[in-house]
């Protein structure tokens, strides 16, 4: 950990009356923007809620482990792209932004802000390590009368039964000496709304600690909506991914169904979406990526069955999810099967690794577990994102380091297969499908799919297609 010189100083502006209570001048300085807001874990979550307390006025104090990402932040540069190129040096020139790697620190803060990852673990078991290593942190260094809020996506009750314990094994009592909430990050990256336009939802673990974390995220939020306790808001949270994990697992299940029974997914999805109510469209995929729909059902599942409750549907959700690529890479194979080729020693074209369209986020994607498992199967595989210039090695096991290589015409004649995992607008599938001899279309962009998650760039079959396949996975 590096000790960073300078210092925060959140107390010079106090006017706060002397036999103020702790809940009392809390909530007095949030008014007055004289509380340091520290945010532990500066990603996808940590960085935009930082920013929008900047902006609000607070002084705000960055903690990572990552000595790489704290040095890039505090020379100005952004770490994620898709949060703009300049937010970094935006933070850095208001003059109440500084990151560090120093838990020490925290000494300082007078509110935090956890927002570091909550993977599974090797058994698909929640792996709090990082929120159990923040709360030692806060326990040892955060001032007497601060606010803890925990906004790592996590199972209902962790707030209360793991991070309250860990607070007041300190000799801190909740309610009194330390307030404590849970606030989850809404935020879908590619989508415009963001950490300070999403209604943010707010419980506390006691009406105190509810009241002072509604407090501060008003002050720096468009709209917060206070619920009965930490344990609903971290339900919610989890209800919110799980209604996206179940419909879209129900979706990519009835694809497989309608297509033994003859029918086109897309063609259905096109005619249930024009019934005006009762019906809200998911569209089925290769598999699902990112940080949090695929790990989120896991841990409601956990925690369900922990407590003597069944979570059947969740649990089989994120296992039909999980199967997909598995069941794609076989239809890449029964396509190559019917020109009297095999995966083994096939050349296959992999269109998109990031996990959605149009964004650079390859977490979790899909993408690599195809090309795994195309690469086991005997295929020889390239890639192509005009998001995602090149993979490191370090983002899925199994998946060497390579760079995206050109859509250019003679590559694409030359290919035995095009495999379509992401619809990115950027690339031009029609091109595609006007040279390729096969595609794998796992998103529906030559067949019509247009949904807004996935948008797909063109509504039914493109005209002038040559003579390849196309084939709707
Ligand atoms: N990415 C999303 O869109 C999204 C949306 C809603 C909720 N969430 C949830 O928010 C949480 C954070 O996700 P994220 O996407 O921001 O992750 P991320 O990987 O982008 O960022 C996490 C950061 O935490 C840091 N970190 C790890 N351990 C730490 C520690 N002990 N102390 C301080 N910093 C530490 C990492 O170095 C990293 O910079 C997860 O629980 C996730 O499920 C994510």
């Amino acid at each position: 950990m590096s000790s960073d010189s300078t210092s925060v100083d959140s107390t010079s502006v106090d006017d706060a009356p002397a036999d103020a209570s702790p809940r009392e001048l809390l909530l007095h300085r949030i008014e007055q923007r004289s509380v340091c807001v520290a945010v532990l874990g500066l990603g996808h979550v940590g960085l935009p809620i930082t920013a929008a307390m900047v902006d609000a006025g607070f002084r705000v104090l960055g903690v990572d482990v990552d000595a790489a990402r704290v040095a890039a932040l505090n020379a100005g540069a952004t770490p994620l792209r898709h949060l703009g190129e300049d937010l970094a040096r935006r933070l850095r020139d208001t003059g109440r932004f500084e990151a560090t790697t120093d838990t020490a620190r925290l000494a300082e803060a007078d509110a935090a802000l956890v927002c570091v990852p909550t993977p599974l673990d090797a058994e698909r078991q929640p792996d709090l390590g990082a929120v159990r290593a923040t709360a030692g942190d806060l326990a040892r260094h955060l001032r007497p009368g601060g606010l803890v809020v925990l906004s790592s996506t996590t199972w209902p009750g962790t707030t209360r039964s793991v991070l309250v314990p860990m607070l007041e094994a300190a000799g801190r009592r909740c309610g009194t000496d330390v307030f404590v909430a849970f606030s989850p990050e809404r935020a879908d990256p590619g989508r415009h709304d963001d950490a300070v336009t999403i209604p943010r939802l707010v419980g506390g673990v006691d009406e105190a600690s509810g009241e002072i974390a509604c407090a501060l995220y008003r002050a720096a939020v468009r709209e917060v909506v206070p619920v009965a306790s930490a344990d609903v808001a971290e339900a919610a949270k989890l209800l919110e991914n799980c209604y996206r994990a179940v419909n879209i697992a129900m979706v990519n299940e009835l694809k497989l169904a309608f297509e033994a029974l003859g029918v086109d997914v897309w063609d259905v999805l096109d005619a249930a979406s024009t019934k005006p109510f009762g019906f809200q469209r998911f569209e089925p995929g290769p598999g699902l990526g990112g940080h949090c729909i695929p790990v989120d059902p896991f841990y409601l599942a956990w925690a369900a069955e922990r407590a003597g409750a069944s979570a059947r549907l969740v649990r089989l959700a994120g296992e039909i999810n999980q199967e997909m690529p598995e069941r794609i890479v076989e239809r890449v194979g029964a396509a190559l099967a019917e020109d009297d080729r095999t995966l083994e020693g096939a050349s296959v074209l992999v269109l998109g690794v990031a996990y959605k369209p149009d964004i650079d986020d390859v977490r979790g994607s899909p993408s690599f577990a195809l090309i795994h498992l195309l690469e086991q199967a005997g295929a020889k595989v390239d890639y192509h994102d005009p998001h995602v210039p090149r993979l490191t090695g370090r983002e899925h096991e199994g998946v060497a380091v390579r760079a995206s290589v050109e859509l250019d015409d003679a590559r694409l004649a030359a290919c035995d297969a095009v495999l379509v995992a992401t619809a990115h607008a950027a690339v031009d599938h029609a091109r595609v499908a006007r040279i390729a001899r096969l595609i794998v279309d796992t998103r529906g962009v030559l067949r019509g799919g247009s949904g807004p998650e996935h948008g797909s760039p063109e509504r039914g079959r493109p005209d002038g297609l040559g003579p390849g396949r196309i084939v709707s996975a």
